[in-house]
């Protein structure tokens, strides 16, 4: 217990932290939010906007962080560049706080006229961002469009409170407090390593099966799920080891390794190496069910020998196979891309394949399945087969961390 509170309290301990700040009235908070972060041993690199520098001096920000506070371009005397691009590859996280209308429109558009929004555009660690303005300019439609977009870009809004606003009106517009917004940052960090130590084996894209040298049987999966678990495993401190179909994809953090395969059969070969070593199995790929029972050694001629029938086999059940073979603690989990009758029909594959979860989507929901950069799933687990956890239509993202959210809760 004493020890979890300590993992706890330490998750921003050593962290890199890009605190962007606004030309809002709540950058006098942005102070002591830096403090805070300071005082949990984060090391915190502030770049404010000229605006911002209005409000608050970069003496003291440059005091707390015992960081030069970035603000411009260039140092004016001295023609020193700042580069945002080593701000991006350096940070494990960037909060914008306060985030005003002006700078979040400037964010969701690309208007990159100054450090802040540069460096936003050159960042690879997740962003925060804790708006703040006026209550009128937050209800305002063109504040909803930009929040919106930026969700979409995988920005997450560190929602604003309800309170007295600086105009004397009050209403919805308040900065977070800065606990609030460390609490974000703590969840997050703290998810971040809840996979640490742990092997994640995941199968994704489609697979193809020769016909002839230029043709085979395939489908439509493009992969995007099972790469966007793939990335949310490894963020959260996992050893991925990728076995993906033939897609149009890389992926992008250093800890996924992947092994690329074209049919079921190699598929289920790189699975059956790399199953010992799981702790956890997602079977996300898009397995062709039947396969040609023979391959034609030279393109099948339409005049010649032609292809009025194929003779199929079955292909092997790849999560079943490797289901069947697994050592105790392994947990294992399964898609069940359905049309009708989902629940049931993914309920019947649960227990025939023997995982202990499985991840519904239906076609019949807009928005999910095959090519598109959204989904909608529900949950249902061996344990209590009877509950289904719906979710809502979201970025494949944000699925995939309702999965992996989903599978850490049971699996440990
Ligand atoms: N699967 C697999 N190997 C196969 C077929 C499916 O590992 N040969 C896995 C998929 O990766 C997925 C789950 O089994 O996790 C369900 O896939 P799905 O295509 O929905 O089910 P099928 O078993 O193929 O059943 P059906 O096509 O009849 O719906």
């Amino acid at each position: 217990m004493d020890n979890a509170n300590q993992k706890k309290e330490n998750v921003l301990a050593g962290k890199h932290i890009v605190l962007g700040i606004t030309g809002g009235i709540a950058a006098y908070k942005s102070v002591y939010l830096l403090r805070l972060l300071v005082r949990a041993g984060a090391e915190v690199q502030p770049v404010a906007t000229p605006s911002a520098l209005e409000f608050i001096t970069p003496v003291t920000l440059s005091a707390l962080s015992r960081k030069p506070v970035v603000s411009e371009f260039f140092t004016a005397n001295t023609g020193e560049w700042h580069s945002h691009v080593q701000l991006g590859m350096w940070a494990d996280a960037m909060v914008i706080a306060p985030a005003t209308a002006c700078t979040l429109a400037k964010m969701a558009t690309g208007v990159a006229d100054n450090m802040l929004v540069t460096t936003y555009l050159s960042m690879r660690a997740p962003v925060f961002v804790a708006p703040a303005m006026d209550f009128d300019m937050m209800a305002h439609a063109t504040t909803a469009r930009n929040l919106a977009t930026l969700r979409g870009d995988g920005v997450t809004v560190i929602e604003p409170a309800s309170g007295e606003l600086a105009s004397g009106l009050s209403g919805r517009g308040r900065m977070a407090e800065p606990e609030d917004i460390v609490a974000a940052l703590e969840r997050h960090f703290g998810a971040c390593d809840s996979l640490a130590g742990k092997t994640v084996l995941i199968t994704a894209g489609p697979t193809y099966e020769r016909i002839d040298p230029v043709r085979f049987i395939g489908n439509f999966s493009t992969g995007k799920m099972g790469y966007a678990l793939a990335e949310e495993a490894a963020a959260r401190g996992a050893r991925v080891v990728l076995v993906s179909g033939p897609v149009a994809l890389t992926p992008v953090h250093p800890s996924i390794e992947r092994i690329s395969v074209e049919s079921a059969g190699q598929m289920l070969e790189a699975c059956r190496k790399n199953a010992a070593e799981a702790d956890i199995a997602i079977f996300a790929a898009a397995v062709a069910d039947y396969a040609p029972a023979h391959m034609a050694e030279h393109k099948i001629k339409r005049e010649h020998a032609g292809i009025d029938s194929i003779e199929l086999v079955k292909n092997p059940d790849i999560s079943a196979t490797i289901a069947a073979g697994r050592r105790p603690g392994q947990y294992m989990v399964g898609f069940a891309l359905e049309t009708d009758s989902a629940e049931a029909n993914a309920r019947e594959k649960l227990t025939r394949k023997g995982l202990d979860m499985i991840v519904v989507n239906s076609l019949a929901d807009k928005g999910a399945g095959f090519g598109t950069d959204t989904n909608k799933i529900s949950i249902i687990t061996a344990g209590k087969p009877s509950d289904v956890r719906t979710f809502g239509l979201k970025e494949k993202s944000a699925v995939a961390a309702d999965i992996l959210d989903a599978i850490t809760t049971e699996y440990q």
